[in-house]
């Protein structure tokens, strides 16, 4: 038997996953994208090269990898040639590795534009989305007049598909949001011309995975974004307009419940989010700024700093049981080296009332007062280590009190964003 392993980020997204994807991916045979587009941002650095993989399964850096782009994803072929190209110029080979569901939908210029003015003319409701059409695209999937990677291959299907919608949107965009009208004719053409291109990259994932199953085939199934900004289980309406957490590797790529064995859960050592919405643990102005420069945080799809907060536990416990995390990898560590003090938030207190599980009523989300416990730092430079007894003793301790809060062991921890700044955690 092989083994079929899911990757999911435990917060609200760029947690590292793109990292460890790639140290995982050494042992797989198979990586698969379910959901989100070209929102994600997946960083892998590799000696003194630095990858930023929006599409692309982050596998694909390692020689002879298969990568798949399952039903789940939305795809915008614009970005996914454009991400092609820059693979192939440094060296990557994409062309023979590469497969996407006949299943996965289309983005389309009008998705991009709807989420534009959607976005600026909610004001204050604002979700703060990276403006790549996502939600929009997810919209018309849901609403039964998407079009799907195998229809733009299908010249008579896309004229029929892109007539109704074009149809409609330029309705929607001239009444409603007083916007130029939609050409059909180029945007026709544009697509057919892009159907021709991934024609031969399409294929039914399904039995694609299945007969790798059945040759016991190793598949890393790679999520995008994080539990939080999942359709279902996030901080809804500040969320993506997809299943980020584990079961969508299910609905999003095609392979049954019973053939995953394991998942494992990313998070910071902190947290980060970018966009809008509650963060009940996020930092105020000197700690945000200290952070933030330490641990680089800014956006890898739209460059906007990202808000930076301590380790929240009631979201990471929630993760944990919403994903069935087995093992978590900690992640960004080393940022906290120079740190006197590190708060972990063990609950929330709202009207006088503690929550040690957590609430989705967003109204306390945004409202209620983080719980904290008070670690001593380590003070010490850790982006050397790499074996976890080499560590500080305050930073086993907070590891530990990480784990022991989230109710999951640590299987990986990461002090450096390079390959080797890497412990594979003995579980103490
Ligand atoms: P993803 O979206 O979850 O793949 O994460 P991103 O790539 O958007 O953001 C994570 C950032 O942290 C990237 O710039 C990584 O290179 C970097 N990174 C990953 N692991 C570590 C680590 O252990 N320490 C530090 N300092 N940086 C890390
Ligand atoms: P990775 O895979 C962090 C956020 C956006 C916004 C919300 C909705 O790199 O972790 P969307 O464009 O998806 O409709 O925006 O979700 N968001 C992410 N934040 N990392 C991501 O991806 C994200 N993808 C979307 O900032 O708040
Ligand atoms: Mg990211």
């Amino acid at each position: 038997m092989g083994k079929v392993w899911v990757v999911v980020g435990s917060q609200w997204g760029d947690e590292g996953k793109g990292k460890i994807i790639d140290i995982l991916a050494r042992d797989m045979d198979c990586i698969v994208r379910y959901q989100g587009g070209n929102n994600a941002g997946h960083t892998v650095i590799i000696d003194d090269q630095e990858f930023i993989l929006h599409l692309i399964p982050s596998g694909v850096l390692h020689k002879g990898k298969q990568c798949v782009i399952g039903n789940g994803v939305v795809i915008d072929p614009e970005a996914l040639f454009s991400e092609m190209e820059m693979l192939t110029k440094r060296g990557i080979d994409v062309d023979s590795n590469i497969k996407i569901s006949y299943q996965s939908h289309i983005i389309f210029p009008y998705h991009k534009i709807l989420d534009h003015v959607k976005e600026k003319y909610s004001g204050r409701e604002k979700i703060g989305t990276t403006g790549r059409g996502i939600g929009p695209c997810y919209t018309d999937k849901i609403a039964r007049c998407g079009i799907r990677a195998i229809d733009i291959v299908n010249e008579g299907v896309l004229y029929q598909k892109l007539k109704f919608n074009i149809n409609e949107k330029n309705q929607v965009l001239q009444k409603i949001y007083n916007e130029p009208l939609l050409k059909f004719e180029e945007i026709f053409e544009k697509y057919l011309t892009y159907g021709r291109k991934i024609k031969k990259y399409l294929c039914d994932v399904t039995y694609l995975l299945s007969e790798a199953v059945a040759n016991g085939k190793n598949i890393l199934f790679e999520g995008a974004q994080g539990t939080f900004l999942d359709i279902d289980f996030g901080t809804y309406p500040f969320v993506t307009s997809s299943n980020s957490s584990a079961g969508g590797a299910c609905t999003g790529s095609g392979i049954g419940p019973t053939k995953i064995d394991k998942v494992i859960g990313v998070a910071k050592a902190y947290t980060t989010r970018v966009g809008e919405g509650p963060f009940p643990t996020e930092f105020t102005e000197d700690m945000m700024a200290k952070v933030r420069s330490r641990g680089k945080e800014f956006g890898a799809t739209t460059g906007r700093p990202r808000r930076c907060g301590w380790f929240d536990a009631v979201i990471v416990r929630y993760s944990a049981l919403v994903n069935g995390l087995d093992s978590i990898a900690i992640t960004k560590l080393d940022v906290l080296d120079t740190q006197e003090n590190i708060r972990i938030c063990t609950g929330y207190m709202y009207n006088g009332k503690v929550y040690e599980e957590y609430p989705s009523d967003i109204e306390i989300l945004q409202n209620c007062q983080p719980l904290y416990e008070d670690h001593s730092g380590w003070q010490e430079d850790t982006t050397h280590i790499t074996s976890y007894d080499e560590l500080p003793l305050n930073a086993r301790k907070y590891l530990r009190r990480l784990s022991e809060l989230v109710k999951t062991p640590i299987a990986i921890i990461t002090v450096g964003p390079e390959r080797g700044q890497t412990i594979v955690s003995t579980g103490k």
